[in-house]
């Protein structure tokens, strides 16, 4: 891990006080904590900053994922995005998320085998997706899946102890497709298919969803499988944020990915690939695109699928996306909306609307064509992107648990509400 890296000091003045602080700036950072020595009275606070959002506060050091959103770069561990698309698998990413190297034939071999073998779920979570309606969204499934997960390995609660959770960490690869499975086929009226230890991961996805026949084309396996290494990690966004921050109450490893699942459920988070395909539909033709982007540019619409928190530039996964757009499509013939969702590219790519604000193609533009494409619904498209995301998610708790500086995550407020008064009895109201 990079040591810290003192770049000099920053100094303050107080003209409130007039007096003046010296800070140290430690990788483009000031500790925020030493604005408490701030003060204009011995028993005031302190400075605090107030950052809604968390807009400008970095909230820990990490080591995993890089991102340059002005320049559109990503790279996991150092190693660029599109070099991982290109030449590595799911597992082999999962592993260096988890582990910060690549894996040795050996590791991988042995990795592979021991998240195909945890694969399978126990029954009473096959029993409990049954008991929900058939119309029942299955990230609401896949949310209440992990909660009952943490129920069933109690030992996951030894969050400081490996191999506890290392276990917990590699249960939740391997189980969150079979969850995802259980409830596709639930909601479609079919039985469970089983995953089958002897099938790589991705396959073993398909044929969860499809059925023990489904005999996926080769290209599509790929597809896929570079879809969830695009998806795996992506720094400290809001459903990471979220498994970090309800990590940090030392709960089991499960009911932090429970959270992380539920923060990626919403429509500006994980849940865009669903509304952008919802928004094609509506859109319906490509000579309706200008009026949608007026639509947009009067703010009655967003446009889903474009504009990051981070991204400020082209989002190197959308690039990468519309490559494998292609190999799929070549497979599967091509998928009329994606007619519509490319001139609704150029046409907001030459806006000066978009252009001011910089909104570009995020990951979530044209994933959501591709899960069509495999024949995916688009209910399950955040189940795909969760499938995805969780080596992420297990690598960032992990990388928190065994960061010394970290405690019980717990953000400061300004209180803006009535001063002291007293209370009113019900019949004087
Ligand atoms: N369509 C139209 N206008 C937009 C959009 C959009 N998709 N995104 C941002 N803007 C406008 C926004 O109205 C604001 O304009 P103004 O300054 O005039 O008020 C300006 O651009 C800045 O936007 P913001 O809302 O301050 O940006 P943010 O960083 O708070 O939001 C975002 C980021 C991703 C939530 C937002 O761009 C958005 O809602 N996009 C659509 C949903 C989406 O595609 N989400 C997937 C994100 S990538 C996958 C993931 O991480 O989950």
């Amino acid at each position: 891990m990079a040591t810290e890296a003192h770049e000099g000091t920053l100094t303050v003045t107080d003209n409130r006080t007039g007096q003046t602080y010296e800070f140290v700036i430690t990788d483009g950072t000031i500790r925020a904590t030493e604005l408490r020595t701030i003060k204009v009275a011995d028993d005031d606070f302190g400075l605090m900053t107030y950052d809604p959002a968390f807009m400008n506060t970095a909230s820990c050091r990490s080591a995993i994922t890089y991102l340059d959103g002005d320049n559109g770069v990503l790279r996991y561990r150092g190693y660029p995005i599109e070099q991982l698309a290109e030449k590595s698998t799911f597992l082999e990413v999962a592993w260096l998320l988890i582990h910060g190297e690549l894996p040795t034939p050996a590791e991988l071999a042995q990795f592979t085998k021991d998240v195909a073998d945890r694969m399978a779920v126990d029954p009473s979570v096959v029993a409990a997706v049954k008991a929900y309606r058939k119309d029942a969204h299955p990230m609401g499934v896949l949310e209440a899946g992990f909660g009952q997960l943490s129920t069933l390995y109690p030992e996951a609660k030894a969050i400081e102890s490996d191999p506890e959770r290392m276990d917990a960490l590699y249960n939740i690869i391997a189980k969150m497709p079979t969850i995802g499975g259980v409830a596709f086929r639930h909601g479609k009226g079919t039985d469970p298919v089983a995953p089958d230890p002897s099938l790589d991961y991705p396959t073993n996805i398909l044929k969860m969803f499809f059925g023990a026949d489904y005999d996926p084309d080769p290209r599509l396996v790929r597809a896929l499988d570079i879809l969830l290494i695009l998806h795996a990690d992506h720094e400290q966004n809001c459903s990471t944020s979220t498994v970090r921050s309800v990590g940090s109450s030392q709960v089991d490893p499960y009911s932090a990915v429970a959270a992380g699942v539920a923060a990626l459920y919403g429509p500006l988070h994980g849940g865009a690939n669903e509304a952008v395909l919802v928004m094609l539909r509506e859109i319906g033709r490509k000579d309706a695109v200008p009026e949608f982007v007026e639509k947009v540019k009067n703010r009655e619409a967003l446009l889903m699928g474009f504009g990051h928190r981070v991204y400020k530039n082209y989002d190197p996964r959308a690039t990468i996306i519309k490559k494998a757009c292609d190999d799929v499509f070549e497979v599967t013939g091509v998928n009329p909306l994606l007619e519509i969702a490319v001139e609704l590219e150029a046409v907001a790519l030459n806006d000066e609307f978009f252009i001011q604000r910089k909104l570009y193609p995020n990951v979530d533009f044209y994933s959501g064509l591709i899960y069509e494409a495999l024949g995916i619904p688009s209910e399950m498209f955040t189940v795909m992107f969760a499938i995805g995301r969780a080596p992420g998610w297990v690598a960032q708790w992990l990388e928190m648990i065994n960061d010394e500086e970290q405690k019980i995550s717990r953000p400061r407020q300004v209180y803006v509400g009535p001063d002291e008064r007293d209370y009113v009895g019900i019949g004087a109201r």
